[in-house]
Formats: structure tokens, C-alpha cells, sequence
């Protein structure tokens, strides 16, 4: 594991979006893996900073993203499809039909894990984007996914809930379930950048690069991954 230390999130998210943008001006047909949350927000403003001043095009580019909760429509503002569309994709040249996320409205939920593992399995990352959740989470893979998992349906934990509610108006209205990439998928990415950023992160860094791999930590499994890069803040790195 490559770990990098930044100073704060500003800095964090420059090392990351650097990284980013190098893998598509290498290749313009790159497959980006991309997440929501607030970790990678900053990561997402100086790619479209970029874009804006030195032109680096996605016109070329395919995105999939992890997760996405069931039963929000696109148009839903906490729905990952808007927060994808706002925070990056309206902001740089890439084509929205070259862009992919598990629908959680599908009608069938499983028939929609399976296009979405086949899909997966015909477009595999460059890079994937990770965050990490508190209790140790990739991707919405709670503590005691089996590390074997693909596309599925997820409960979320109270915990997951919990941290997720500071987005809407109660904490009644975040979905109880998810459409997540498994954490076999995540695995089949050629390289992996997870930023990570925050002192309540802190505990779950540690176990993620220093502990055992357990099911019990999902981020833990990265240690198997040939090319994993972290990029931390001083808070994140600070149980190092
Ligand atoms: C988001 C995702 C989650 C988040 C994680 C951290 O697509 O899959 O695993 O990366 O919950 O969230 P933030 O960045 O909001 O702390």
C-alpha cells in the first residue's frame, strides 16, 4: 500500500485529483471508479478545475460507480446520480451515457445486481475511488460482508444511517437499503485510490492498514491489492 500523508483536506484532495487526472491524460478511454460522499467532493472540484483551465477531456472516458440507495430516483437530490451529476459530471465534458450506477428504483432489485455485475466484469476500473466509512466500510460492504461479495442488496447498518443523516432533513428519510458493488468487484479494479479524511476515521485507518483482514473491517482487504494508494489528512494518519 502506497500511503500518503497530506496536511489537511484541501491538500488531500489536490494529491488525489493529480492522481486522477494523470490516469486520463495517459489513457483518454480510461474506465474511472467513482464514489459519493464527502470525502472525495474535493477530489471531484479540482478535476473540474482542471478541466475548466488545461482542458483534460472525459469526452473518451467511462465512469461506474460504487453504490447507490434503493428507492431514490435520480432527480433525488441525496440520490449518488445527483450527487454525481453535480459535484463532477455537469462540470467536465464527459457523456452521461458513458456514465453507470446500480439503479435502486429498478423494478427487480436482483435482476439489477446482475446487469450491474456484468457490467462490471466488461468495464473494469483503471482506478477505483474509494472513501471509508467509520466502521470500516468500502463501498456500502458493511462489516461481515463475505470479501467473495459482488453486486448486492444491503441493509444498512444503524451506524451507516447514523453517519449518513447529516445530509437529510431526519434521520427517517435515509433509506434503509443500497445497491453496493461487492467487495470482489472493488478487488477487480487495476488500481485503487481511497481518500480518506477526519480523526473519526482514524480508528478504522489503523485497522485497514496495520490489522488483520477480516470481513469484520471490509477495507482491511486491500492489503491483498497489488496497487492500492491511501491518501489521508493529518486527522485520518493521526492513530498511525
Ligand atoms: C460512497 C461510499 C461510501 C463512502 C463512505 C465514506 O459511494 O460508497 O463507502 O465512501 O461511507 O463516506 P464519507 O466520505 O461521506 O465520509
Amino acid at each position: 500500500m502506497n500511503v500518503i500523508i497530506t496536511e489537511n483536506y484541501e491538500e488531500m484532495s489536490k494529491k488525489a485529483a493529480e492522481i486522477l487526472i494523470n490516469v486520463v491524460k495517459n489513457n483518454p478511454n480510461a474506465v474511472l471508479g467513482l464514489a459519493t460522499g464527502s470525502s472525495p467532493i474535493g477530489t471531484y472540484e479540482n478535476m473540474a478545475k482542471d478541466h475548466r483551465e488545461n482542458g483534460t477531456s472525459y469526452k473518451n472516458v467511462k465512469s461506474v460507480n460504487l453504490d447507490e440507495y434503493v428507492g431514490l430516483t435520480a432527480d433525488h437530490d441525496q440520490s449518488y446520480a445527483y450527487f454525481m451529476r453535480t459535484n463532477l459530471f455537469d462540470k467536465i465534458d464527459i457523456d452521461l451515457k458513458n456514465t453507470n450506477l446500480p439503479n435502486g428504483v429498478a423494478p427487480d432489485l436482483a435482476k439489477e445486481c446482475d446487469r450491474y455485475n456484468a457490467l462490471l466484469n466488461e468495464l473494469k476500473p483503471d482506478v477505483q475511488v474509494l472513501g471509508l466509512g467509520s466502521n470500516g466500510h468500502i463501498g456500502f460492504n458493511e462489516p461481515g460482508t463475505p470479501l467473495c461479495s459482488v453486486t448486492h442488496l444491503v441493509d444498512l447498518t444503524e451506524n451507516t444511517i447514523k453517519d449518513n443523516s447529516r445530509l437529510f432533513a431526519s434521520i427517517d428519510e435515509v433509506p434503509r437499503q443500497a445497491l453496493s458493488m461487492g467487495v470482489k468487484n472493488i478487488m477487480q479494479a487495476k488500481s485503487i485510490l481511497m481518500v480518506v479524511s477526519g480523526k473519526n476515521k482514524a480508528k478504522a485507518v489503523k485497522g485497514m492498514i496495520k490489522g488483520e483482514v477480516t470481513p469484520d473491517l471490509p477495507a482491511s482487504v486491500l492489503q491483498l491489492h497489488p496497487f492500492v494508494t491511501i491518501v489521508l489528512d493529518k486527522d485520518a494518519a493521526s492513530e498511525l
